[in-house]
C-alpha cells in the first residue's frame, strides 16, 4: 500500500521522467493574483505562463501544489467533518504543458501513470469529456482503449474549468474511479451521480482560452495543459479506502487527536477529530505562510477556521488548548514534503496556542448563551441575528461556527438579522468617528475604509504583489480617476509596501496597472487598517477597480531591513556595555541610516562606543536566522522581550528574536528580543556591518547613537581611509606611522613658535635700548628717556615682559610696546618707578589705545595694557604716548 509521501513522490518522479521540471509549491497567499484568497489549483502559480505574460525556461512542470479552499470563491469550510471527500487544506498533484504537449500526450501520461505505476485496473476507470470534444473522445479510445460507454459527454460547466471570472480556460477531461457496486451512486451526468460510487480522480484541462473580461474570451497563444489531482482522493483510492480521513496521514493526525483527548474517534465524535486533523493542515499552513489570525480578510478567515477547530476540541471535552499540541505530528507527516512547516514550527505552535488559550475564555460562556438561546427549539427553528451577532462580537463565535454547532440539531441562523446587526453596529462606529473630531484629513481615510475595509499587508513574505484598487484620494477627496501628473493617495485590497511605523520608514516602488504607472514616494498608515501609497500617476489613467502589479523598491527595502535589525542589536549591545536602565526613547529606520535614541545619564565614552559596535558585530557574524512569532503581550513580556514603554500594543504582538548571547548572565540565551511588527533580515548575516557614528545629546538624559549599515558602513570606512591615506602621503610616512608623525610635526611647531617668540622678543629689545647706547639710544620725551617699538607678531601677552625687559634696559624712562599679530594690535606701556608721579601708564595706554581703534585700557601706573582692531595704526599709537607725556 502506498502512504501519501510515496504517492507525492512517485508523481513528482513519473512526470520528472518524462521531462518535466518539478517546481515547488508556491505559497498560499498567492504572489500574482490580484483577487484570489488563497491558492485554490496547482495553476495559480503559472497562470501568467499560460497566458504568455511571463516566460519560465521550462515548458513542462509538475507539482504538488498546497491549496486552501475556505472563504472566498471556493469554500468547503461548512462541509468539511461531516463529509468523506472535504477538505480546507489539500494538496494538487498537476503536470503542466505550457505550449509544448497537448491533449493526445496528456491524456497517454495520465493514463499510464494510473494504470502502470498505480496500477489501477482500467475496468474501475471511466472519463467524462466536454460535450463537444470529439478530439478527447477519439484520444481516449485510442490510447486507453476506452469504449464509448465509458467516455461521458457532458455539457455543463462541469467540464470546462475556469479559474474564476478572468484567466486562463478551456474544457477538460475527469478520470472517474469506480469505488464499485457496493457503494451507492451513479456514474457522471446521471442523476446520483454524487453518490460515494464514482469519484473523480483527475482533472485534465485543456487550456486553451484566456477569459478577459466577462464578455470577452481569446485564444491562448498556445494550447497548454493543466491537470489536477487530488493527493488525499488518490491515497484513498490506492489505499482502498472510502473516506479521504482514513488515508495514512489522516489515520497518524486524528490518532494524535485521539490520544490528546482521550476520546476514540467514533459515533458522533468522528466528525470532531476529522474537522480538527483538517483544520490543524490549513491553519499550520497558512501560519508559515504568514497569515496570521485577525479580523479581517484573510486572518479572519484562518481565525474562523481555528475556532471552528477548537469548539470541536472543547466537544471532545479537552481541557486545555489542544490544536497546539498536535503540531509536532503534523511535522512528522509532513515536513519533509513542505520544510516551512519545520521553519515555522514555533510560530505555528505559539500562535495556535494563544488563539486557543484566548478563545477558551469566551467560549464556554458563549455556548451556554447559546444553549439558552436555541432551549426548546426543535429541528428547523431559526436563531434570531441578535443572539447570533452577540456571540460573534461579544465571544468571538464567527458566523460559521454558530451555524457549524447549531447544524446537528437542524437549527439555523437568521442571516438577515444578523447582517443588520452588523451594519448597525458599523454605524454606531461610523457616527463616533465622524463626530471624534480629527482632522478632515484624518476623518477621510474612515471614510474610505467603510468602502474598502482593510489592506492585507503582505510584505513581510514579497516585495511584489499584484492587487486590485480600491480607492483613490486626490486633494483630501475621494475621487473616480486620477490621470498623469496628479499626485495622489491610492488604496489597493492587498499590499506588499510597509506603512511608516515603529519608527521604519514608508516603503518605495511602482504600482503599475493597464497603461498606467504610479511612482509611490512614501506609504502610510491611515485609518485604523489601511496602508495608503502616496504618489504621482506618472503615465495613463487609473481609475478604482483596475487591477495592478505592486513592487516595492527592492534595493531600498533590503536596507530598511538591515537598518532595523541593526537597531535591534545595537539596544541590546547598550543594555550590555552600559546597563539594564537603558530604554529606547524614539528610533528612526531610514534607509540610509538609523538613529536609536535611548535613556543614558552621561555622554557615553569612545570605549563604550567601540564595545558596542564590537557586539552588535559579534551577532552579526553568527548569521542566525531571525525569527518571528506571534504571541500575546504578557507572554512576549514574560519571555524578556523588550517592549515601548507607554506604547499601545494589541493583543496579540509580533516578537522579533536574534542571536545568542555570548557574554555575561545572558550568554548562551537568545540575544534580542523585542515587540516589533517592522521588517527584518533573514539571518543577521544579511546585515553585513554596523557601524556607529558616535554618541550625542538629545535631551536630558536622553542620548543618540546613529549608525550605518552594509554597504553603507562600508563606504563610511572606506572613506575614513582614504583620509587616512591622504594624510599619510602628505606626512610622506606610512599610514600606520601617521600619529607619532603628526604628533612629532606637532612638538616641531611647538618649539618652533617658542623660538621665534624668543627672536622677536629680542629683536624688540636689542638696537641701543640702554642710555649707553650712542646711535639709536633712547629718546628724549618731555625730559625723560623714551623708547617706543613695534613688534609686528608677538602677542598680547608676550608684550608686558618685554616691558619689564624694557624698563629695566632704560633705567629710567617710558618706554611703548606695541604688537601686531592677526590684525590685531596690543599695547603695553612701562613707566619705571620714579616717574610714576608724573606719568600715569594707565593714561598713556588710554591714548595708545585710542590710535588703534580701542576702547581705553587698564593697569597701574607702572605698566598698563591696551588692545584695539587697527593694527595699521601701530606706529600711531607710538606717536600718541608722545604726544601724551609732551601734554
Ligand atoms: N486546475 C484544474 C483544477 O483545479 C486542474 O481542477
Amino acid at each position: 500500500m502506498s502512504g501519501v509521501n510515496d504517492i507525492r513522490s512517485t508523481f513528482l518522479g513519473y512526470f520528472n521522467r518524462n521531462g518535466h521540471e518539478i517546481v515547488s509549491s508556491s505559497p498560499l497567499v498567492p504572489r500574482n493574483d490580484p483577487t484570489l484568497m488563497f491558492t485554490n489549483a496547482g495553476m495559480v502559480q503559472f497562470k501568467n505562463v499560460f497566458t504568455g505574460l511571463e516566460t519560465r525556461p521550462y515548458s513542462r512542470a509538475v507539482t504538488a501544489q498546497k491549496c486552501v479552499r475556505a472563504g472566498g470563491k471556493h469554500n468547503d469550510l461548512d462541509n468539511v467533518g461531516y463529509t468523506a471527500r472535504h477538505h480546507t487544506f489539500f494538496e494538487m498533484l498537476g503536470n503542466f504543458s505550457f505550449g509544448d504537449y497537448f491533449k493526445d500526450l496528456a491524456i497517454e501520461l495520465a493514463w499510464n501513470l494510473i494504470t502502470k505505476e498505480f496500477g489501477l485496473s482500467r475496468d474501475r476507470l471511466l472519463v467524462t469529456i466536454y460535450h463537444t470534444d470529439d478530439e478527447a473522445a477519439n484520444h481516449w479510445k485510442k490510447i486507453a482503449g476506452l469504449p464509448d460507454d465509458r467516455i461521458i459527454r457532458i455539457a455543463t460547466s462541469d467540464n470546462f474549468w475556469a479559474m474564476g471570472d478572468t484567466g486562463p480556460c478551456g474544457p477538460c477531461s475527469e478520470i472517474f474511479y469506480d469505488h464499485g457496486e457496493g457503494i451507492p451512486g451513479g456514474p457522471p451526468g446521471s442523476p446520483d451521480e454524487d453518490g460515494d460510487r464514482f469519484i473523480e480522480i483527475w482533472n485534465l484541462v485543456f487550456m486553451q482560452y484566456e477569459q478577459v473580461t466577462k464578455e470577452e474570451r481569446v485564444d491562448l497563444p498556445r494550447p497548454s495543459i493543466d491537470t489536477g489531482m487530488g493527493l488525499e482522493r488518490m491515497a484513498a483510492v490506492l489505499q482502498g479506502v472510502h473516506d479521504n480521513y482514513d488515508i495514512d496521514l489522516f489515520r497518524a493526525l486524528i490518532r494524535a487527536s485521539e490520544e490528546a483527548t482521550g476520546v476514540k474517534a467514533e459515533g458522533k465524535n468522528a466528525a470532531s477529530h476529522k474537522v480538527i486533523a483538517d483544520h490543524l493542515r490549513a491553519s499550520s499552513f497558512l501560519i508559515a505562510d504568514g497569515v496570521l489570525p485577525s479580523n479581517e480578510g484573510r486572518g479572519y478567515v484562518l481565525r474562523r477556521i481555528m475556532r471552528r477547530a477548537m469548539r470541536h476540541a472543547q466537544l471532545l471535552g479537552a481541557s486545555e488548548p489542544l490544536m497546539w499540541r498536535l503540531v509536532p505530528a503534523l511535522i512528522r507527516e509532513m515536513g519533509q514534503a513542505y520544510p516551512e512547516l519545520q521553519r515555522g514550527q514555533a510560530l505555528i505552535t505559539e500562535t495556535l496556542k494563544l488563539e486557543e488559550t484566548r478563545f477558551r475564555k469566551t467560549l464556554a460562556r458563549g455556548l451556554n448563551l447559546l444553549a439558552e438561546a436555541t432551549e426548546g427549539m426543535s429541528e428547523g427553528a431559526r436563531l434570531d441575528g441578535e443572539t447570533a451577532f452577540k456571540l460573534y462580537d461579544t465571544y468571538g463565535f464567527p458566523l460559521d461556527l454558530t451555524q457549524d454547532a447549531l447544524r446537528q440539531r437542524g437549527i439555523s441562523v437568521d442571516l438577515a438579522g444578523f447582517d443588520a446587526a452588523m451594519e448597525r453596529q458599523k454605524a454606531e462606529a461610523r457616527a463616533s468617528w465622524a463626530g471624534s473630531g480629527e482632522a478632515a484629513t484624518e476623518t477621510i481615510w474612515f471614510a474610505v475604509k467603510e468602502q474598502t475595509g482593510v489592506t492585507e499587508f503582505l510584505g513581510y513574505e514579497t516585495e511584489t504583489a499584484e492587487g486590485v484598487i480600491q480607492a483613490l484620494v486626490k486633494d483630501n477627496a475621494i475621487v473616480a480617476a486620477a490621470e498623469k501628473g496628479d499626485a495622489v493617495a491610492v488604496v489597493v485590497n492587498q499590499t506588499p509596501f510597509y506603512g511608516e511605523s515603529g519608527g521604519q520608514v514608508g516603503d518605495t516602488g511602482t504600482i503599475r496597472g493597464d497603461g498606467f504607472i504610479i511612482e509611490v514616494t512614501d506609504t502610510q498608515k491611515k485609518g485604523d487598517g489601511l496602508l495608503v501609497h502616496y504618489g504621482r500617476v506618472m503615465s495613463g489613467k487609473v481609475e478604482p477597480g483596475d487591477e495592478v502589479a505592486l513592487e516595492v523598491d527592492h534595493a531600498r527595502r533590503t536596507r530598511l531591513r538591515s537598518n532595523h535589525s541593526a537597531t535591534h542589536l545595537i539596544h541590546e549591545a547598550l543594555r550590555e556595555v552600559l546597563g539594564t536602565h537603558v530604554a529606547q526613547k524614539g528610533s528612526l529606520v531610514a534607509p540610509d541610516r538609523l538613529r536609536f535614541d535611548f535613556s543614558h545619564p552621561k555622554p557615553v565614552t569612545p570605549e563604550e562606543l567601540e564595545r558596542i559596535e564590537a557586539y552588535a558585530n559579534e551577532i552579526v557574524l553568527q548569521n542566525s536566522p531571525v525569527e518571528t512569532r506571534l504571541m500575546s503581550v504578557d507572554d512576549a513580556i514574560a519571555e524578556g522581550a523588550m517592549a515601548l514603554f507607554g506604547e499601545k500594543y494589541g493583543d496579540e504582538v509580533r516578537v522579533v528574536s536574534m542571536g545568542t548571547a555570548l557574554h555575561g548572565d545572558k550568554a548562551g540565551k537568545t540575544y534580542s528580543l523585542e515587540l516589533c511588527g517592522g521588517t527584518h533580515v533573514r539571518a543577521t548575516g544579511d546585515i553585513g556591518l554596523v557601524r556607529l557614528l558616535g554618541d550625542s545629546a538629545v535631551a536630558a538624559g536622553v542620548r543618540r547613537i546613529e549608525a550605518l549599515t552594509g554597504e553603507d558602513a562600508r563606504r563610511h570606512l572606506d572613506e575614513q581611509d582614504r583620509r587616512l591615506k591622504a594624510a599619510a602621503a602628505a606626512l610622506k610616512v606610512a599610514p600606520a606611522d601617521v600619529v607619532s608623525r603628526i604628533e612629532t610635526v606637532l612638538e616641531e611647531r611647538r618649539r618652533l613658535e617658542r623660538e621665534l617668540s624668543d627672536a622677536r622678543k629680542k629683536l624688540a629689545l636689542g638696537g641701543g635700548m640702554s642710555a649707553g647706547a650712542a646711535e639709536t639710544g633712547p629718546e628724549n620725551v618731555a625730559g625723560v628717556g623714551f623708547v617706543g617699538r613695534v613688534v609686528e607678531g608677538v602677542s598680547a601677552k608676550e608684550l608686558k615682559p618685554l616691558a619689564d625687559e624694557g624698563k629695566k634696559a632704560v633705567g629710567s624712562g617710558v618706554v611703548v610696546f606695541v604688537g601686531t599679530d592677526d590684525g590685531k594690535a596690543s599695547v603695553v606701556v612701562g613707566v619705571t618707578d620714579d616717574l610714576t608721579q608724573r606719568f600715569s601708564a594707565v593714561d598713556l595706554v588710554r591714548a595708545a589705545s585710542a590710535a588703534i581703534g580701542g576702547k581705553g585700557g587698564g593697569g597701574r601706573p607702572d605698566m598698563a595694557q591696551a588692545g584695539g582692531p587697527e593694527a595699521e595704526k601701530a606706529a600711531a599709537a607710538v606717536e600718541a604716548v608722545k604726544a601724551a607725556m609732551a601734554g
